[in-house]
């Protein structure tokens, strides 16, 4: 017993598989936490191996050198060991390690999307099978609850749709190329500098960070496994200032939306049956609308549901410490018994979803933005209308510029609903036109 009366603290030993930005953040947190998280508790959470790549390089942290391996495989069989925090990232080792550590009754933690929205159904097959648990809080929007939101709060909930700022480094190049005119390739180096992005920020930057957030989302608000390559993913990697100045003065802003929404049969012919739309694009939305203003690393979901309506998370998205907070609040978890509860009870990855087929991305229905550039001649814009027009496509709005020195034009459209594969065939007719210069700049539009 304790001096003062309470009982004596728990003892939760942790193993951690990396050390980097979100490793540190829940570190620093474990061993910083004010109040200490035993007084919040009862708990007293220890750091007992940590497993990186350079055990010698300097850390942050108030840690003994004896504590730093770089034998993974140590870690995750020590029997001193309760839990395995994974923040190494990746598919291997990571995958093999975790399977390892979840053979052996250890309870799992990771921040790892990219590893859960490949091969979470093997993954959690073997917890169950193992009765442990694995907490991937930290896997989608960093420090915001969002996980857990879903898996419980929502719980009473059908839920209709989900739309979603889901990646931070983009958010963060976004909002400085449109608030201080910043280059693309500057500000990813700032995201990169500030610890938002990932080790290969390709995986950022062309959507595809975002589209494993959707597929863990989807899993949970939809009670069904998705695949990842089933999501439609384009990055934003080709935005241009231009485009988001018309956008803007359309009433428009530019975001990378991740969007999983439930479309019913529609009486269309052209129409596919009913499904889920499940995808992650640049997308144009109404500057008032609750998303337009998340800005820089910040992220938040909104979900449609069909008791509670439309609910908005939001917060820090990335970064070492919203994202450590994640992990500890998995960890804690863990050490009350209750994630063991809980993931047992979870049925998302052994349900069958006929009724919910992921729609074909040439299928989806969506407003478009387009950009086209042309010569300065008499008759172009209603030679360009015809087109669309003979494809079914009405124009909701249009923009035309004054000419620059090489005598061409930007026409700026947006369009009515229309169907992606008749809109696309109308964008390739009017490309070949002869007075049409170039490509031309497409973004879909939600409302
Ligand atoms: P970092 O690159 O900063 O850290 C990776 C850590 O893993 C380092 O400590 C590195 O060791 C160690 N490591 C890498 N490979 C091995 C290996 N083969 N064996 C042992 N140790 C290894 O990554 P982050 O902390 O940014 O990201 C970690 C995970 O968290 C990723 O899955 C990422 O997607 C996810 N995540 C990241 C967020 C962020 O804001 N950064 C937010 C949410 C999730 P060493 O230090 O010696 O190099
Ligand atoms: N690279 C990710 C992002 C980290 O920028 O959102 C958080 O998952």
């Amino acid at each position: 017993m304790a001096t003062n009366g309470s009982p004596s603290p728990r003892t939760f030993r942790v193993g951690m598989l990396g050390c980097g930005i979100v490793g540190t953040g829940a570190a620093k947190l474990i061993l910083n936490a004010q109040p200490p998280l035993r007084d919040k508790t009862g708990i007293d959470v220890q750091i007992t191996r940590v497993a990186v790549r350079d055990a010698r390089k300097a850390r942050d942290l108030p840690l003994k050198p004896a504590v730093f391996t770089t034998d993974c495989e140590a870690l995750v069989r020590d029997p001193e060991i309760d839990i395995v925090v994974e923040v190494i990232g990746g598919i291997e080792p990571a995958r093999t390690l975790l399977l390892e550590a979840l053979k052996r009754g250890k309870a799992v933690v990771t921040a790892n999307k990219a590893l859960l929205a490949t091969h979470g159904k093997e993954l959690f097959e073997a917890a169950l099978a193992a009765h442990s648990s694995i907490g991937f809080e930290a896997s989608v929007c960093g420090g915001i609850p969002v996980i857990g939101a879903i898996r419980d709060g929502l719980v009473a909930n059908r839920v209709e749709s989900i739309h979603g700022i889901l990646n931070g480094t983009t958010n963060y190049i976004l909002t400085r190329m449109v608030e201080n005119g910043a280059p693309y390739a500057e500000a990813l180096k700032e995201a990169q500098e500030k610890g938002f992005a990932e080790a290969d920020p390709t995986l950022d930057v062309n959507g595809t960070d975002a589209a494993h957030k959707l597929v863990l989302l989807s899993d949970l608000a939809f009670h069904s496994t998705f695949n990842f390559k089933e999501v439609h993913v384009e990055g934003i990697e080709n935005v241009q200032a231009d485009d988001v100045r018309y956008a803007a003065q359309l009433g428009y802003a530019l975001k990378l939306l991740a969007i999983a929404k439930r479309r019913n049969p529609g009486a269309d012919p052209d129409e596919v049956p009913g499904g889920l739309e499940m995808r992650v694009h640049p997308t144009l939305i109404p500057q008032n609308h609750p998303l337009a203003n998340v800005r820089a690393e910040n992220n938040a979901v909104l979900v449609q549901g069909d008791a509670v309506g439309e609910v908005m998370f939001y917060g820090r998205g990335a970064g070492m410490l919203p994202t450590g907070s994640a992990i500890v609040a998995d960890i804690m978890d863990a050490a009350r018994g209750s994630a063991r509860q809980t993931f047992t009870k979870l049925q998302f990855f052994q349900n069958p979803r006929a009724d919910l087929p992921v729609i074909p991305a040439d299928k989806v229905r969506s407003r478009y933005y387009v950009r086209f550039t042309v010569k300065d001649q008499p008759g172009v814009m209603g030679k360009v209308a015809t087109v669309l027009g003979e494809h079914g496509v009405s124009i909701a709005s249009v923009i035309q510029k004054e000419p620059d020195a090489s005598g061409t034009v930007p026409i700026v459209m947006l369009t009515h609903l229309t169907i992606e594969d008749r809109f696309r065939e109308a964008r390739k007719k009017i490309e070949a036109l002869s007075f049409v210069h170039g490509g031309s700049a497409v973004f879909r539009v939600e409302d």
